[in-house]
């Protein structure tokens, strides 16, 4: 956010700025879905709805999963949120106190570290490997369990990393955790975003729904960042917990987004592919154009839309952060990319693909010109 609104200050004085900073796609919400919000304002549908979304809403999201993930959840144990990050919120808050322990692996959203210490409890970090691209296991994990432990928190693919996690190993995690009695929350926000594997959830796992929480979202899959919606899916008291915490805070989520959300997950769904193949394309440019700068390093993203360089070969000059090496690209170099500090990295940069490749172009040149002259 620090780094866009620095963006945009620039981009008011006149200055050209190439944003690689957001994380959200640059496509437009698909016409079916704005049609269908369209018809609710129409239909007048723009009353308080119940705290956890319309009972028709819950179940096009439990169909769709279980279409996608082969899952069996019902509209009790889903709840909608006010996006993602507020089903992450809710959770927190719901499952965590004073001092409890969440293990979370790095790099990691940063949302994921403040929601945590807000609730009281204490993150643990989990390094993960650079070189296999931000892997981790669960030999890695299991050191790090103490009888404090509350909460496991998994987003494959990763933000920023795009890092995937294989299915063999997320199920030898979600067995670790089940064993010592720790929540595994998966963030699954990026889960249709996916190059070399097919989309799984480790909740379709037999048994794995007393353990698994789901933290879902529709602003990637529809690219529908600003409608607001996301959704849990959770053992039933859970959910009643978070639905507490939800009717004294924000209540229901918009009415209208509620009625786009169902429209997004029953209708055609080809605009997730063609998203797809357009940010692979983007992908491997990015790549590309980062393994030719002599000393970058990047493992390539297997998910989501983030590139994760490693850009220490650029700190020299009163660089010795990847915030001073920000900081300084947007200034003297006018490109937006957000410092691995963020996500608990120190030697890194976010580059976020989901922009034009003419964008793209532009600021790898401007990237490649800051670090060859260094
Ligand atoms: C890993 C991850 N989880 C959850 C979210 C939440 O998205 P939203 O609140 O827009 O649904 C984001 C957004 O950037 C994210 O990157």
């Amino acid at each position: 956010m620090k780094v866009a609104a620095d963006a945009d200050r620039l981009r008011r004085e006149g200055v050209d700025v190439v944003d690689f900073g957001a994380g959200e796609p640059d496509f437009p919400t698909p016409d079916n879905i704005k049609k269908a919000a369209i018809a609710a304002i129409d239909a007048n549908f723009t009353k308080y709805t119940p705290t956890g979304g319309v009972l028709e809403l819950k179940q096009a999201i439990c169909d769709r999963h279980r279409v996608d993930y082969g899952t069996n959840y019902a509209p009790g144990e889903c709840m909608v949120t006010v996006g993602g990050k507020h089903a992450i919120f809710n959770l927190m808050q719901a499952l965590i106190g004073d001092g409890d322990e969440v293990i979370i692996p790095v790099p990691y959203w940063v949302t994921y570290k403040d929601v945590v210490n807000y609730a009281g409890g204490k993150c643990v970090f989990v390094e993960s490997d650079e070189a296999s691209g931000f892997s981790f296991t669960a030999d890695n994990i299991a050191p790090h369990i103490t009888s404090r432990t509350k909460v496991l928190v998994i987003n494959s693919p990763n933000n920023p990393s795009g890092g995937v996690l294989s299915r063999e190993e997320f199920e030898r995690i979600y067995h670790l955790a089940s064993k010592h009695n720790v929540r595994l929350i998966t963030d699954e926000c990026y889960c249709r975003f996916l190059y070399d594997s097919e989309p799984f959830s480790i909740a379709s796992m037999p048994g794995a729904k007393d353990h698994v929480v789901i933290a879902g979202s529709f602003s990637k899959t529809y690219a529908m960042t600003g409608w607001r919606l996301g959704f849990a899916l959770a053992p039933k008291p859970l959910i009643d917990a978070m639905m507490k915490l939800q009717s004294h805070t924000t209540s229901n989520p918009t009415s209208i987004a509620q009625k786009a959300g169902i429209e997004a997950l029953r209708g055609p769904q080809d605009s997730i592919g063609v998203m797809l193949a357009e940010y692979r394309r983007r992908r491997d440019y990015v790549v590309s154009r980062l393994r030719a700068i002599p000393g970058v390093k990047i493992a390539e993203p297997k998910g989501a839309f983030y590139a994760y360089p490693n850009v220490s070969a650029g700190f020299c000059g009163g660089i010795t952060s990847a915030l001073q090496f920000s900081e300084k690209l947007l200034s003297e170099s006018h490109v937006a990319v957000v410092p691995g500090e963020a996500f608990g990295t120190t030697e890194h940069v976010r580059i976020s693909y989901a922009t034009s490749m003419k964008e793209l172009e532009r600021g790898l040149d401007r990237i490649e010109r800051f670090i060859r002259e260094r």
